[in-house]
Formats: C-alpha cells, sequence, structure tokens
C-alpha cells in the first residue's frame, strides 16, 4: 500500500477513536441483544394477548397463561406503583373468548395500578393475583393494596361511564366493558368488595368448558 493512504488509514483510525469504539463493541452489542430479546418476548404477548390469529370465537384457554401474558402488557403501568405478587392454583382450561377475557384482566390491573397511585400512600403498593378452581368454575382474585372503593360508590362502578377519575382520566367503561364479557358473553360471575385490611377485591369467576 502506498505509504500515504497508510498514514492517512492510521489517522483516520485514530480520528474515529476505533480503539475505544471496539472496547465498548461486545458490551453495545450484549445491550442491543438484550433488548432484542424484549421486544421478542413483548410482541409475542401481544399476539398472544390479542390472538390476531384467532379465527373463532371461543378457544381452549388457559387462566395462569393469559395472567402472565396480560401482566407482561400491563408492566409499564404497574411497574413504578406495585410489586405483583401471583399464586396460581392448579386449574383445569376452558373454552373462551380469550381476547376479550384477557381485555378484562388488564382494566383490573390497571384500575388496581391506578387505586394505588391515587391513593397517595408512601412507598410501593401491591397486587394480588390468585387463581383457584371452585365446583365447575375457574377464578381470579384481584386484590390491590388502595385504598378501596367507597361505600357511596361501590353500587354504581359497574355502571356505563361512572368514574372517579379527573376529567380526560377515565371513561368509566372499563369496568362496564368487563361485566358484559364476564356476565352476559360468558354466563360467569364478577364481584367488587373490599377486602377487611383494606384494598379492593375484584373476584372473577369461568365456567369451565371442556372442548367437544
Ligand atoms: N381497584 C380499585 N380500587 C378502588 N376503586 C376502584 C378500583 N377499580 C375501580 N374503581 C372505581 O370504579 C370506577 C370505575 O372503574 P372503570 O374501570 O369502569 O372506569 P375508570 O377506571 O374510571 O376509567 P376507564 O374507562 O379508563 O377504565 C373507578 O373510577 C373507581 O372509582
Ligand atoms: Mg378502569
Amino acid at each position: 500500500m502506498e505509504l500515504w493512504i497508510r498514514n492517512f488509514w492510521k489517522i483516520f483510525l485514530k480520528r474515529i477513536k476505533i480503539d475505544f469504539i471496539m472496547k465498548d463493541m461486545d458490551e453495545l452489542l450484549q445491550e442491543s441483544y438484550d433488548g432484542f430479546e424484549r421486544v421478542i418476548n413483548i410482541v409475542n404477548s401481544l399476539r398472544s394477548f390479542s390472538r390476531i390469529d384467532q379465527l373463532k370465537s371461543f378457544v381452549p384457554y388457559d387462566l395462569n397463561d393469559a395472567i402472565k401474558t396480560t401482566l407482561t402488557i400491563a408492566r409499564n403501568e404497574i411497574k413504578y406503583s406495585a410489586d405483583v405478587e401471583c399464586n396460581y392454583g392448579a386449574i383445569p382450561g376452558t373454552m373462551c373468548n380469550s381476547s376479550e377475557i384477557n381485555q378484562v384482566i388488564l382494566n383490573l390491573l390497571i384500575n388496581a395500578s391506578q387505586a394505588i397511585k391515587d391513593s397517595g400512600l408512601q412507598g410501593r403498593g401491591k397486587i394480588s393475583i390468585k387463581t383457584y378452581q371452585k365446583e365447575n368454575n375457574i377464578c381470579c382474585e384481584i386484590r390491590d393494596t388502595g385504598p378501596g372503593i367507597p361505600d357511596e360508590v361501590i353500587g354504581n362502578i359497574f355502571d356505563p361511564f361512572f368514574t372517579t377519575k379527573p376529567v380526560g382520566e377515565g371513561t368509566g367503561l372499563g369496568l362496564n366493558i368487563s361485566y358484559d364479557i364476564i356476565v352476559k358473553k360468558h354466563n360467569g360471575v364478577l364481584i367488587a368488595s373490599n377486602y377487611k385490611n383494606g384494598g379492593a377485591v375484584f373476584t372473577f369467576k369461568l365456567p369451565i368448558i371442556t372442548e367437544n
């Protein structure tokens, strides 16, 4: 190689601090790889959350798996306000409209997280999720350490457009839609109550339907 080209190349490499860049390369690649893994995980969760490739409305459904997927979707909303504790029971699968039930789980999780945030309590709150079987139903209980539901509004929370959130923050449709999905479309049960030590508890039950 001509001398001037070699010198030019040396100066060029020095200028762009190639050594420094190469040293950081490993770290950069590892971080990018971790980022890709997270993106893949989120996209897979979104696919299975919304079941974009599903044609039939009632399909086999694993409630425990669905909760795990929905927690990935809700992670950004919850992570600053609460820790999540899950207690998955050994429950059978059922048949249901999976994206609709996932929507209910998401609504309940976001309400729980917002209740904790709005309570203004110091420190992190907690969301406890429990699944279990009772007779011919699979059940899911979502409890939070927020302020609970005041007695004067507990009779209205499933009404359309009922919200206690500031204008522009809540549409008051989350629980109304959830009630419609669980009770009217799936013959299930959706109950709201307050826990004895404070905080709200939402429980939904779905009948166990076996494939035929
Ligand atoms: N976990 C909870 N703790 C205390 N209050 C709750 C809880 N979940 C719901 N609520 C009460 O029920 C009301 C209705 O809830 P809903 O989810 O239908 O509407 P929203 O959260 O206000 O608005 P959005 O339509 O965005 O969900 C809430 O505004 C709140 O007053
Ligand atoms: Mg809501």
